[in-house]
C-alpha cells in the first residue's frame, strides 16, 4: 500500500478501507477447499458445552470426542473466550460482537440475561437469523441463555430457528429435573430423568428432521455439562425475578451409569494450585489458602464433571452414527466448544469461572469437515467473536460490516497463511460479579462484587503476555512464556518487576500493552480485528513488536492516555470507565521520515 501521499488523518480513514478487504480477500481463497464452490452449502452442527475447561485436562477424559473429532480434525488450542461467563459469552459468540457492543455483560437483567438481549435489539440480528437468510434449516436444542425463563419463553420466542426446545431457567442448571421448552409449545418437565438425556434424544430427533429436508441446516446443541447443579429457590419472587443471584450451586450430578467412573481422578497439581503464597491481584490476591478438607471436596466436584461430561462423549458419538447412517458426514461441518473455562483450586480460587487467567479464557475448539487437517493441531489466536464470521463465511453469506472478529482458517492452506497476518490479541472484558461455585466460600456469601476488568492477552512470535487493568485500578501482568502458570503479577507492589521485557525497559514495553488495550476495550468492527491499525495508520505497525520501536517511545510513554476507571460498576457505564478511546486523537503522526508512512 503506498499511502506517502496522504495527510495521516485521510491515511488512517483509507486504511481502515482498504485493510479489511484485503485481510478478507486474503482468507477467501484458502479458507475453503475447492468443493466448496459447488452448489451445495454445507450442514453445521454446533456443539457448546458449559464451563467446559481445557486446562483441566478435560478432553483427555474423552475417548468418543478424541476419535470423532480430535483425530479427525483440528485443535485450536489458542482458542479464547472474550468475556468468562455464559451469557455475556454466548451473545457475544452468536452475534460475533464483544460484549461492549452488545452490552449484555451479565447473567441477569438489569445488565444480561434474555431479556437484555431481546431489550438491545438482538433478536433479530444474530446468527441463527442469518443462516435462515442463507438459506438455511436451523435447529437447536439446550441452553441458549441464562433467564430465559418459564415465565418470558413467549416474550418473544428467541428468532431464527426452525426447531426449537430450549432449556428454561429456572431448570437450565437441575440436572434431574429439566424443563425444556419446545417450538410454541408449553414448558414441559422431565423430573427424574438425566437432563443430558433428554438433551441427546432431542438432538437426534432434530438432526433426522434436518436430514430428511432438501436445504442445508444448522443443529445447535448446548448440554448443561459439565455445570454446576444449581437450583433457584427464590426464582419468581417479586424483588428477584430471576433468583439468579440467590441460586444455590453443587456439584454436577452424572448420570447413573458414569456415576462409578475415576474414582482416583484429582484437579492437575499444577504450580498454581492452591499455591502457598497468594497471587494474582485484587480479591483474587486476598484468598485464603484452601484446607486439606476443601481440596478433597473440589477434587470431588472435579470428577463429577468428568462423570457428566460422559454424556456429552456419547452424544458426539451418536450425533456421528446418524450422520454417517444418512450419509451426511461428508458434507458437514462440526465444531465443538465451550462457552468458557473453568478453574478449581488454581491461586486458591474455588470452583467457578469470570477470572482472567488461562483457565477461564482459553477453552476447547476442535472442528471437523470437509478441508479441515485431521489430527492437528493449530496454534493462531482465535476467539468466541470470530466464530459467528466463520459460520457465515461457510454458509456463503457476505460477513458483517459490524463484526469484531475475522473468520477462522479451516484448510491447512489457510492455516499457514494465518500465521502470516492474523491478529495475535485477545480483548478480555468483565463487568460486575464473581461467584463460588462449590461448598466452600466465605462468610460474606459466594458472591462477590467489583470483579469489573479489561484485559488484553497477547500470543506473539517470541511472546505471550496477559495484561489487566481493575476497577480499582490494581494492574496485572503476566510473561507467559517465563511464568505459564501466572504466579507472578509483575505490576503487583509485592513483586519486582524485570528491568526490561523484551529487550526494552519495562516501562516502556508496558506502555504499548497499555494503549492496545485502550484501543481494544471499546473498540468496534475492525479495529477490534487490527488495533494497531487505529494507532499507526501507515500500516506500519502490526503487532506488539513492530510497537516496540524506539521513535514511538514519547508517542505510548508521554502522549498515550492510560487505562483506568473512575470506579467500580457491575455493568457497563461508560462515564465509570476512565477516557475513552477517541479515534483519529490517538494516532501515531509524529513521522516526519518515508520510512515512519510506509
Ligand atoms: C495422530 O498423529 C500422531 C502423531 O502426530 C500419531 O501418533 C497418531 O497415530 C495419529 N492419530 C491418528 C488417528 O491418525
Ligand atoms: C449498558 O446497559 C446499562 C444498563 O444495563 C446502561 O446503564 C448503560 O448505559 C449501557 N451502556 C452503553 C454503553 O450503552
Ligand atoms: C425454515 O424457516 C425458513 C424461514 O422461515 C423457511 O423459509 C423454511 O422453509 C423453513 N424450513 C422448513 C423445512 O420448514
Ligand atoms: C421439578 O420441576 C417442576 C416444575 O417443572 C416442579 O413442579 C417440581 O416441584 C420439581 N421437582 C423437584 C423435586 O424439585
Ligand atoms: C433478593 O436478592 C438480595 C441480594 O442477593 C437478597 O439479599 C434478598 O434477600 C433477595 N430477596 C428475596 C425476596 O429473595
Ligand atoms: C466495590 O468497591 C467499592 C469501592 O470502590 C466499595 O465501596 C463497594 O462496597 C464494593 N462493592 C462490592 C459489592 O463489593
Amino acid at each position: 500500500m503506498k499511502l506517502t501521499h496522504l495527510t495521516p488523518v485521510w491515511a488512517w480513514q483509507l486504511s481502515l478501507l482498504l485493510l479489511p478487504l484485503s485481510a478478507a480477500a486474503q482468507t477467501q481463497r484458502p479458507l475453503f477447499p475447492a468443493n466448496q464452490e459447488a452448489t451445495t452449502k454445507p450442514n453445521i452442527i454446533f456443539i457448546l458445552t458449559d464451563d467446559q475447561d481445557l486446562h483441566l485436562q478435560s478432553l483427555d477424559y474423552l475417548p468418543l470426542i478424541k476419535r470423532r473429532l480430535v483425530d479427525q480434525g483440528t485443535l485450536y488450542t489458542h482458542h479464547y473466550c472474550t468475556t468468562a461467563l455464559c451469557c455475556p459469552s454466548r451473545v457475544s459468540l452468536w452475534t460475533g460482537k464483544q460484549a461492549h457492543n452488545t452490552n449484555v455483560t451479565d447473567v441477569a437483567p438489569p445488565h444480561g440475561g434474555y431479556p437484555k438481549f431481546v431489550s438491545q435489539g438482538l433478536n433479530s440480528a444474530y446468527l441463527p437469523v442469518w443462516l435462515q437468510e442463507a438459506g438455511y434449516d436451523t435447529y437447536y436444542t439446550g441452553k441458549l441463555f441464562n433467564a430465559h425463563t418459564v415465565d418470558n419463553y413467549l416474550s418473544p420466542r428467541p428468532a431464527g430457528f426452525n426447531g426449537s426446545d430450549f432449556l428454561l431457567d429456572p431448570f437450565t442448571y437441575s440436572y434431574l429435573n429439566s424443563t425444556f421448552q419446545r417450538n410454541n409449545e408449553e414448558p414441559v418437565s422431565y423430573e427424574g430423568q438425566h437432563s443430558m438425556d433428554v438433551l441427546t434424544s432431542k438432538a437426534l430427533g432434530f438432526l433426522d428432521d434436518a436430514a430428511k429436508g432438501d436445504r442445508p441446516f444448522f443443529l445447535g446443541i448446548a448440554p448443561v455439562a459439565p455445570h454446576s447443579n444449581v437450583e433457584i429457590p427464590s426464582f419468581g419472587s417479586t424483588s428477584n425475578s430471576s433468583g439468579v443471584h440467590d441460586a444455590v450451586f453443587s456439584a454436577p450430578i452424572p448420570a447413573k451409569r458414569h456415576e462409578h467412573l475415576f474414582p482416583d481422578a484429582k484437579v492437575p497439581r499444577t504450580e498454581n494450585f492452591n499455591p502457598e503464597s497468594p497471587s494474582g491481584a485484587n480479591w483474587v490476591r486476598d484468598l485464603p489458602r484452601q484446607t486439606r478438607e476443601n481440596v478433597d471436596y473440589n477434587d470431588h466436584f472435579y470428577r463429577q464433571r468428568l462423570r457428566t461430561l460422559q454424556s456429552v462423549d456419547e452424544l458426539v458419538d451418536d450425533i456421528f452414527r446418524h450422520l454417517e447412517s444418512y450419509g451426511l458426514l461428508s458434507n458437514t461441518y462440526i465444531f465443538y466448544t465451550s462457552d468458557n473455562g473453568y478453574h478449581i483450586g488454581q491461586h486458591r480460587l474455588q470452583p467457578g469461572k469470570e477470572c482472567g487467567f488461562e483457565e477461564d479464557i482459553n477453552i476447547p475448539l476442535i472442528i471437523r469437515g470437509p478441508g479441515v487437517p485431521s489430527n492437528t493441531t493449530a496454534s493462531i489466536v482465535t476467539t468466541h467473536i470470530d466464530l459467528a464470521p466463520t459460520l457465515l463465511q461457510l454458509a456463503g453469506s457476505p460477513l458483517r460490516a459490524d463484526f469484531d472478529g475475522e473468520a477462522i482458517p479451516l484448510t491447512a492452506e489457510g492455516l499457514e497463511e494465518a500465521s502470516e497476518y492474523r491478529h495475535e490479541h485477545v480483548t478480555v472484558e468483565y463487568w460486575g460479579f464473581a461467584a463460588f461455585e462449590g461448598e466452600y466460600y466465605p462468610d460474606g456469601g459466594r458472591i462477590l462484587g467489583n470483579n469489573t476488568y479489561k484485559a488484553v492477552r497477547v500470543v506473539g512470535s517470541g511472546y505471550s503476555f496477559y495484561y489487566a487493568v481493575w476497577c480499582n485500578n490494581e494492574h496485572e501482568l503476566y510473561d507467559l512464556t517465563t511464568d505459564p502458570q501466572q504466579l507472578k503479577n509483575l505490576l503487583h507492589p509485592d513483586e519486582v518487576a524485570p528491568a526490561t521485557l523484551l529487550g526494552v525497559p519495562f516501562e516502556k514495553a508496558v506502555s504499548r500493552l497499555d494503549a492496545l488495550l485502550f484501543v481494544l476495550k471499546s473498540c468496534k468492527g475492525q479495529t477490534c480485528v487490527r488495533p494497531w491499525h487505529a494507532l499507526h495508520p501507515a500500516g506500519n505497525v502490526q503487532n506488539l513488536h513492530d510497537a516496540l520501536a524506539a521513535r514511538y517511545d514519547d508517542f505510548y510513554l508521554k502522549e498515550q492516555k492510560k487505562v483506568s476507571y473512575d470506579r467500580c460498576e457491575m455493568g457497563y457505564i461508560v462515564d465509570a470507565e476512565g477516557p475513552q478511546f477517541e479515534g483519529v486523537g490517538l494516532v501515531y503522526r509524529h513521522g516526519t521520515r518515508w520510512s515512519d508512512w510506509v
